[in-house]
């Protein structure tokens, strides 16, 4: 294993990287997508055990509802191309982020890939979709505020990551 045992990335810059380049603030995203992909190829060979992708926050809703249609297709199509390699390269899926207000398509997407890579065991990859760090707060303590003790670990274990 690695001395690093969880690397975050904020993905930040695409739309701009697209535009500098006269193709558009999509086709950043387009890319930003092959650069995940060459992140987790070089965590895996680093023996990274987990990493958490920054993908869509809270505030990402206030942009044009295109570019929001565009973010999610880009995720689905991508699964539905790649899951298979997904698999086959060990690969983890968690989302972390409040998935209940993601459209239908996508939020049965991701269920699918979350079971199908359930048990692979080469590399934990967070994405952080609709996350928040106060809604996850908040999200356990719904979970747990019925119990008698509440303390750090049981917290901990009620957060997205576990
Ligand atoms: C990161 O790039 C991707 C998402 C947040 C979805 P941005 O979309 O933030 O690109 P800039 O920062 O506007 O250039
Ligand atoms: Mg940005």
């Amino acid at each position: 294993m690695n001395k690093l045992n969880h690397v975050a990335f904020i993905m930040d810059g695409n739309g701009r990287w697209g535009k500098k380049r006269n193709r558009g603030r999509n086709f950043g995203h387009l890319n930003g997508v092959q650069t995940v992909k060459k992140i987790v190829k070089s965590s895996i060979k680093l023996k990274i055990p987990i990493l958490t992708f920054y993908v869509f926050s809270t505030e990402n809703w206030k942009r044009p509802q295109s570019e929001i249609n565009f973010l999610f297709k880009l995720i689905i199509n991508y699964f539905n191309k790649e899951l298979n390699n997904v698999i086959s390269n060990g690969i983890k899926i968690n989302i972390i982020g409040k998935t209940n207000k993601l459209p239908l398509k996508i939020r049965s997407n991701l269920k699918k890939v979350i079971k199908l890579t359930k048990t692979n065991k080469k590399i934990i990859v967070n994405l952080a979709i609709n996350y928040g760090s106060k809604d996850e707060i908040v999200n356990a303590i719904e979970k747990i505020k019925r119990k008698k003790n509440i303390n750090v670990k049981l917290l901990s274990n009620n957060l997205y990551t576990f």
